[in-house]
């Protein structure tokens, strides 16, 4: 750690804030809306985070497909150990850096200077974080480490955060309603939003420094897995090899499936996940695992608004969706 700055926190008080839902309320940070559950982390890990050249940063929006590439990313990487996916869930063999016991809440006292990442001994490690490349561009910039960043299209991403938020024990008794989930996401109120500044911020990486940062969309990967997967591996510089190929990527997609992950006990566990500040059962990251969902819950209405909207955003940076 090179200072002791390290817990100096940022002052909520003195930015921005709008009520999400419930009792809870996000403030704006570089442009973004972060959760006070999420803010120290990432302003720490913004500040102090030097990755390895070897390090893989899987970056993503909620709910886009994140604990799917962790897997992925986890069985391409450590080929020998991917049968720990059937007694780890994936967020445990891919932590978050901004949460867990990295950069996120306590252990941190404000007078140790520890480096939280000196315990992490893997060959190539692989971390996670829902950070906008805009808070991080520094951090990436800085070294030779590979990105890989996961999209989804707006309106299946925008109804399986609604479903993830309506499974916390307070939605129990109030549930947030669809309307003003629709209303928050266009506006760009919700944790990490906005969702569109997000997304361009990587695809531009993409654009820009291709051998570093890797852009792939969920529907790309529920399309063909099989040559999503190998792109993946080369990209990492891991490609496939030896005999049987295409019989080792069909392995690893069938073991990260939906169907296979989702039905694995460590999974189905109603716990709260270890390490992140915030009240998320383990088996909530595994609803329906699809494309198009939203036909079932969008009124044309609302289709046509955020159509309208990701034509604003996307299309004219030759973005499509
Ligand atoms: P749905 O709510 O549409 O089902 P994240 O991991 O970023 O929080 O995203 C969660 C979404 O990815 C959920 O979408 C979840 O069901 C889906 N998902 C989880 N594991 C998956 C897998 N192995 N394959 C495809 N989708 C998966």
């Amino acid at each position: 750690m090179e200072d002791s700055s390290f817990d100096l926190e940022l002052e909520l008080s003195s930015l921005p804030r709008e009520k999400w839902w419930g009792d809870h309320y996000l403030f704006q940070h570089g442009g973004f809306w972060l959760m006070p559950e999420s803010i120290q982390g990432v302003n720490r890990v913004a500040k102090h985070f030097r990755p390895l050249p070897s390090d893989v940063i899987l970056a993503s929006y909620p709910k886009t497909g994140t604990t799917w590439l962790k897997a992925l990313l986890y069985s391409i990487v450590n080929r020998s150990y991917k049968h720990r996916l059937t007694v780890e869930n994936p967020h445990s063999l891919v932590p978050f850096l901004e949460f867990f016991d990295i950069y996120g809440t306590p252990p941190y006292e404000s007078t140790t200077v520890v480096d939280p990442l000196s315990d992490i001994n893997h060959s190539r490690r692989i971390f996670s974080t829902h950070m906008p490349y805009q808070l991080l561009a520094k951090t990436l910039n800085s070294s030779d480490c590979h990105v890989v960043y996961v999209t989804r299209n707006p309106k299946d991403t925008l109804v399986s955060s609604w479903h993830f938020v309506n499974k916390w024990d307070e939605a129990r008794e109030e549930p947030w309603p669809f309307e003003v989930a629709v209303e928050k996401f266009c506006r760009g109120v919700t944790p990490y939003g906005p969702y569109y500044d997000h997304v361009m911020g990587y695809r531009n990486l993409g654009l820009e420094r291709p051998k570093n940062a890797h852009f792939v969309t969920y529907e790309e990967l529920k399309n063909d897995p099989q040559t999503n997967v190998k792109n993946l591996a080369e990209f990492l510089g891991c490609p496939f090899e030896g005999e049987d190929v295409e019989g080792q990527v069909r392995e690893i997609v069938k073991s990260c499936s939906f169907e296979v992950l989702s039905s694995h006990e460590v999974n189905k566990s109603e716990d709260v996940l270890a390490g992140v500040p915030l009240p998320l059962t383990v088996n909530s990251f595994f609803r329906k695992g699809g494309v198009g969902g939203y036909k079932d819950h969008m009124s044309d209405e609302i289709v046509g608004k955020i159509d309208a909207l990701t034509r604003e955003k996307f299309h004219s940076l030759g973005f499509m969706y």
